[in-house]
C-alpha cells in the first residue's frame, strides 16, 4: 500500500492533484504541441502526419469537425481560425449527433476528428460514417496508436503528453495549438501572406511564457474561488473567439464542482439568460481586448445594472473594465485567434480551486469517465 501511495505521489510531480499538475505544465505541453512543426522563414507550419494530403485539404470544399465535450468546444475555436484565415467554410458537429443524423458528407470534404484519447465511441463512430462516405479524415488526437488515430487517413498528434485528470485542461490548449497549426498551414498554401504567417509564428512561440505569467495568478485565483464557493449557478459569458472559452469554462465547472453553470454568445444574453441575472448571479466574462470588445462593455454594463456579480478575464493593459466589476484577472495580450489558449487557463483554476474548496474529488469527477467508450 504504501508503495503505491509514493507513486501515486511521485506521478502526480508534487501536486495534490493531475489536474493542478497538468494545468501547472501548459507552458510545456503547449510548447511540445508545436516543437518542430513551425517553420520562420517561409512563415508557415509543418505537420509530418499531413504530409501527401495538404493540397487534398487545401482544395476541399467544406471542413467539418467532429468532438464530443472539451474537444468540441476546441472545435468550435478551431472553426472561427480556419474560416477567418484559410476561407474555407467549417462546421463543427457533435459527433454524437453527426453519427446519426444522416449527415451530408461528400468526397470533397475533410473531416477532423478531434479527441484526447482517441477512444470515444461517437467521435469514433462518425469517422467510420465519414470514412464510408469518401470524405478525407484527419484525426487530431492526444494518444498516439489510439482507434481514432489508426482509423483516419492522417492526422496530427497534439503531444500534450498523458492526461489522467478527467477533466480536461492541456489536452484543450494543446488541441488549440494545433488547430492554430492546421490553420497557418492551410492560410499560407491560400492567401496568407509571409509577413502575416510569420506573425502567427512570433505570437505562437511566445505562448509558453505567457502562460507561465497566468499561472502565477493561481494565489489571487484562490482567493477569488473562496468567494464563489458556495454559489449554485453562474453565467459564463464571452464573444467572438472567447465565445468556446465560456462554453469551456462553464463546462469545467460543471464537470468538478457539480455547480449548475452555462456559458453563452454575451450578445445572445438578452434572449434569455438576462432574466436570471440578480445580486445572486455570479457573471464570469471573458473580455479581452479583440474585435469584439466594446460590444462586450455594453453587455457588462447590462449586467451590473441588474446587480449581477461579475467576474472579468481582461488584458493586462486594460484599466476599464477594473472600474466596472468585481474582479478581474488578467492574461496576456495575443492575435485574437491564439486568445482562448491564454483566456481559459483562469477558468480551469478558478473550476479546481473552487472543486476543491467544496472537498470534491477533482481528478474523478461522479458519473464521468475519461474516456468514454460506450454510447
Ligand atoms: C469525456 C471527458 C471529457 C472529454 C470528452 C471527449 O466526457 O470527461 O473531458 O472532453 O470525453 O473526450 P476525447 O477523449 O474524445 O477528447
Amino acid at each position: 500500500h504504501k508503495v503505491d501511495m509514493n507513486v501515486d505521489e511521485i506521478t502526480k510531480g508534487g501536486y495534490p492533484h493531475y489536474m493542478l499538475k497538468e494545468i501547472m505544465e501548459q507552458p510545456d505541453s503547449i510548447f511540445n504541441s508545436m516543437r518542430g512543426r513551425l517553420l520562420y522563414e517561409e512563415g508557415i507550419s509543418k505537420l509530418g502526419g499531413l504530409q501527401g494530403y495538404e493540397d487534398r485539404i487545401v482544395r476541399s470544399q467544406r471542413i467539418i469537425i467532429s468532438a464530443c465535450g472539451t474537444s468540441w468546444h476546441a472545435g468550435l475555436v478551431g472553426e472561427y481560425m480556419l474560416e477567418e484565415y484559410a476561407g474555407i467554410p467549417v462546421e463543427v458537429e457533435y459527433a454524437s449527433e453527426f453519427r446519426y443524423r444522416h449527415p451530408i458528407i461528400r468526397p470533397e470534404d475533410t473531416v477532423i476528428f478531434i479527441s484526447q484519447s482517441g477512444e470515444t465511441a461517437d467521435t469514433l463512430a462518425s469517422l467510420k460514417e465519414a470514412k464510408k462516405k469518401g470524405a478525407l479524415c484527419l484525426g487530431v488526437c492526444n494518444v498516439v496508436g489510439s482507434s481514432i488515430a489508426r482509423e483516419s487517413n492522417a492526422g496530427v498528434y497534439i503531444h500534450a503528453g498523458p492526461e489522467i485528470g478527467v477533466a480536461s485542461t492541456k489536452a484543450f490548449t494543446s488541441q488549440l495549438v494545433v488547430l492554430s497549426l492546421i490553420t497557418l498551414l492551410l492560410a499560407r498554401k491560400k492567401n496568407l501572406s509571409l509577413i502575416e504567417g510569420q506573425n502567427i509564428i512570433r505570437e505562437m512561440q511566445s505562448l509558453p511564457e505567457k502562460v507561465k505569467k497566468i499561472l502565477e495568478s493561481n494565489d489571487q485565483i484562490e482567493k477569488i474561488a473562496d468567494e464563489y464557493m458556495s454559489c449554485r449557478n453562474f453565467l459564463y459569458l464571452g464573444r467572438g473567439y472567447n465565445f468556446p472559452v465560456a462554453l469551456e469554462g462553464a463546462l469545467k465547472l460543471k464537470e468538478i464542482s457539480y455547480i449548475h453553470a452555462e456559458g453563452y454568445p454575451a450578445a445572445e444574453m438578452k434572449h434569455g439568460p438576462i432574466a436570471l441575472i440578480d445580486e445572486n448571479m455570479p457573471v464570469v466574462f471573458i473580455a479581452t481586448k479583440d474585435a469584439v470588445y466594446d460590444k462586450v462593455i455594453s453587455n457588462i454594463e447590462e449586467v451590473k445594472a441588474r446587480k449581477g456579480r461579475i467576474l472579468a478575464i481582461v488584458n493586462e493593459d486594460d484599466d476599464y473594465i477594473e472600474k466596472l466589476v468585481d474582479h478581474v484577472i488578467r492574461v496576456p495580450k495575443t492575435i485574437n485567434m491564439l486568445q482562448p489558449i491564454l483566456s481559459v487557463i483562469p477558468l480551469q483554476l478558478l473550476a479546481y480551486h473552487v472543486a476543491v474548496k467544496r472537498g470534491l474529488n477533482v481528478d474523478q469527477p461522479r458519473n464521468l469517465a475519461k474516456s468514454v467508450t460506450v454510447e
